[in-house]
């Protein structure tokens, strides 16, 4: 059997010093190495050779592919210099052309509204955070008031890891409990910016996977009305000065009171129209003061501080920015989607 493969290597390597051109090397390459070919044959003969000689046969079958794999390359490269220097030899290519530029990289639409944000709330005096992608149960639920099978787990679909007890955080929350962790019991002003995982239904709305923006204040006086403050603030920065909010009262285990931060409506200025469903308010984000067991959990003593907090979605806030309405253009890659931004 070996016998026969060393024929193969030098009848390969004897048909390919005959080959002249760019066009027989495509013929001879499909002879050896197309689906059909000889190649391809040897190493389908495998299965036929004794269990004892089969490691050997099989070293040799892939090292004679390689060899004549890299004559074949060798070839190719030889038949496109000398092209190419007929080719300037006949004055055919202007060399003198310019080259063609490299189109430039540019960010991500989500890159760029989330450093949109966090410039935004920097100016307001809150320092980014950077907390983990996968990170525990406990810290995901359990720290921020979701024992195990409290039924507000249901409000975010999880994402399991191998590894026991780790999950792909479902929102930027957990990261509260790592920044208060590191900062108390002095005070604390950050913003939490990441990629969260939902174990969801894919539509237009809603991704498997999107940023959030989680802010965050902790001291001695804080109190909703600095929330709302900010709130707007931000709000006024990023969509226009005579953008109003309303608080809307919500639930979240992890802030009591919690709330729903509504905008008045971008495109109608709050008549009603398609973009709000006619209610004249687009949803913006969740928020509410931090709930004493998280405080705690965190290293603060409630009886003497008190927080707020607020998470936003940031591929919502490019398609209401933009007028997208397919979230699904975020992560297809489309390069006529991306390049308009
Ligand atoms: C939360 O995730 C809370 N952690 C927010 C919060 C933080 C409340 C701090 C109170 C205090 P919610 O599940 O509503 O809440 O998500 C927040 C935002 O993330 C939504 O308003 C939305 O903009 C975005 N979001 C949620 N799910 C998806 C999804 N599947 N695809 C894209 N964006 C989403």
């Amino acid at each position: 059997m070996s016998n026969s493969l060393d024929t193969l290597l030098s009848q390969g390597t004897e048909e390919l010093r005959l080959v002249a051109d760019e066009a027989s090397l495509r013929s001879w390459q499909n002879r050896w190495f197309g689906k059909t070919g000889e190649i391809s044959n040897a190493l389908k003969r495998i299965a036929e050779i004794p269990a004892a000689e089969r490691r050997e046969y099989g070293q040799k079958a892939n090292s004679i592919k390689e060899e004549l794999q890299a004559a074949h390359d060798a070839a190719l490269l030889t038949f496109r210099e000398k092209a190419l220097e007929e080719d300037l030899k006949k004055g055919s290519v202007d060399i003198t052309l310019p080259g063609r530029r490299p189109a430039p990289g540019r960010l991500h639409p989500s890159t760029q509204t989330l450093r949109k944000i966090l410039g935004i709330f920097g100016e307001l005096g809150f320092e980014p955070f950077t907390s983990h992608e996968v990170e525990e149960d406990e810290v995901n639920f359990g720290l921020l008031n979701m024992p195990p099978h409290h039924p507000a787990r249901d409000m975010w679909d999880t994402f399991h890891t191998t590894r026991p007890g780790w999950i792909l955080r479902t929102h930027t929350s957990p990261g509260q409990i790592h920044a208060m962790r590191k900062a108390a019991p002095g005070p604390l002003r950050v913003v939490l910016p990441g990629m969260c995982y939902r174990y969801e239904q894919i539509t237009s709305r809603s991704e498997i996977m999107f940023h959030q923006v989680e802010g965050l204040a902790v001291g001695e006086k804080v109190h909703l009305t600095d929330l709302k403050g900010i709130l707007l603030a931000f709000i006024q920065r990023l969509f226009g000065d005579k953008r109003k909010i309303r608080l809307r009262s919500s639930y979240f285990p992890f802030t009591e009171p919690s709330m729903e931060v509504d905008m008045d409506c971008i495109l109608c200025a709050g008549k009603g129209c398609s973009l709000c469903k006619k209610t004249g308010w687009l949803e913006i984000l969740g928020a509410g003061m931090v709930h004493p067991t998280v405080l705690k959990n965190g290293g603060y003593n409630p009886e003497t501080h008190s927080g707020f907090a607020f998470g936003l979605g940031v591929e919502r806030i490019v398609m209401l920015l933009s007028g997208m309405d397919d979230i699904r253009q975020f992560w297809a890659n489309d390069w006529r989607f991306l390049k308009q931004f």
